[in-house]
């Protein structure tokens, strides 16, 4: 199959551009940077293009010679507070999507959504609900996820608590009693990967979760566990743990938003785990994440270690 990926440069596009390309897949991975998604030039039968996909017509003529369009477009928090940029990432974009496939006679469309999708006040969680109902409405032969939050290496949830654990001895932790049910990356793209094989899938909305379900703290305390850091997290009560987000609404890069805070007052847990329909046994967070968590450093820093401990130049850990 030929297949277009939006969104595919990020985390879980990364991964599943992989995964399909070892299906034997032909894979576009559409990015709005010039080097977006230089990291998967070297993967086979993966092309990078590099286009803005709001750009209707250019979409549309990217699109007219594939089989199959996966969007995995979305953002955790847009520049202003007023929901425009969640609208315009998880509603418009779809739109332009589901356009681009009528006009190029592409049928078959795979939507990323999120846990909770629709439900809630989180402009986050309303527009990922309109976002599903244009895809059901389509006409396409659709198949929507949704996963609980996505682990796996260099991904923006343990990686992120670890890079705060570093630089402070204390964590003050809003909705540090939400649950989730943490899924691993490689169970993500494998439902992808069965999904697009498999025509029972056409119309399904599927949730995905982990094997294991613990709150906000107890993942927070294990991170900092698997990295020898002995941290104090202190679970803020809701009313600071609201202005905790109003504050970081203010600052560069959101690590933490309103609408953040606003997700999280739903838990993130299935209520049926669509890897039973489609015969995958996920991973829990805590049995799959040491693979790689209780390394010290992250990111590129941890990467050059693992190599250089694989070819014995760790100075003790041959
Ligand atoms: N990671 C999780 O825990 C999790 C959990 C549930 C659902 N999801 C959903 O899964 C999808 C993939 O997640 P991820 O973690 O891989 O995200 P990611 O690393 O941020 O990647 C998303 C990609 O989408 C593109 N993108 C972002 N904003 C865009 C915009 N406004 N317009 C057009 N393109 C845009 C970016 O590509 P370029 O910058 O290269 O164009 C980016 O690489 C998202 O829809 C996310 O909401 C993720």
């Amino acid at each position: 199959m030929k297949i277009m990926i939006l969104g595919g440069s990020g985390f879980v596009g990364s991964h599943l551009a992989r995964r399909l390309s070892r299906d034997g897949h032909a894979i576009s991975v559409v990015t709005r940077h010039p080097n977006g998604a230089r990291h998967l030039a070297i993967v086979p039968r993966v092309q990078i293009r590099h286009f803005d996909p709001y750009d209707v017509d250019r979409l549309d003529a990217e699109l007219a010679d594939h089989d199959a369009l996966i969007n995995l477009v979305g953002i955790l928090n847009e520049s202003g507070r007023d929901g425009a940029g969640f609208r315009r990432a998880h509603i418009e974009l779809v739109e332009i999507a589901i356009k681009a496939c009528n006009a190029a006679g592409v049928t078959r469309m795979i939507q990323m959504s999120a846990l909770n999708a629709g439900q809630g006040i989180s402009h986050y969680l309303l527009t990922r609900g309109e976002g599903e109902q244009r895809v059901r409405d389509s006409g396409l032969d659709w198949t929507i996820f949704r996963p609980s939050t996505i682990f796996g290496p260099d991904d923006s949830f343990l990686d992120r608590f670890a890079g705060l654990l570093a630089i402070s001895p204390v964590l003050p932790l809003a909705r540090a009693d939400a649950k989730f049910a943490p899924v691993y990356v490689g169970d993500v793209v494998e439902a992808f990967a069965r999904a697009l094989e498999d025509r029972a899938s056409h119309g399904q909305t599927y949730e995905l979760c982990g094997a294991e379900t613990l709150t906000l703290r107890q993942v927070v305390e294990w991170v900092a566990h698997q990295r020898n850091m002995r941290r104090l997290v202190i679970a803020l009560p809701d009313a600071l743990g609201r202005v905790q987000g109003k504050v970081f609404d203010f600052v560069p890069g959101k690590p933490f938003s309103s609408d953040n805070f606003k997700s999280l007052l739903l838990d993130s847990v299935c209520n049926g785990n669509g890897f039973d329909s489609l015969g995958i046994e996920p991973w829990g967070m805590r049995e799959k994440a040491t693979e790689w968590l209780n390394h010290t450093g992250h990111g590129r820093q941890a990467r050059y270690q693992r190599f250089r401990e694989r070819f014995g130049r760790s100075g003790g850990r041959a």
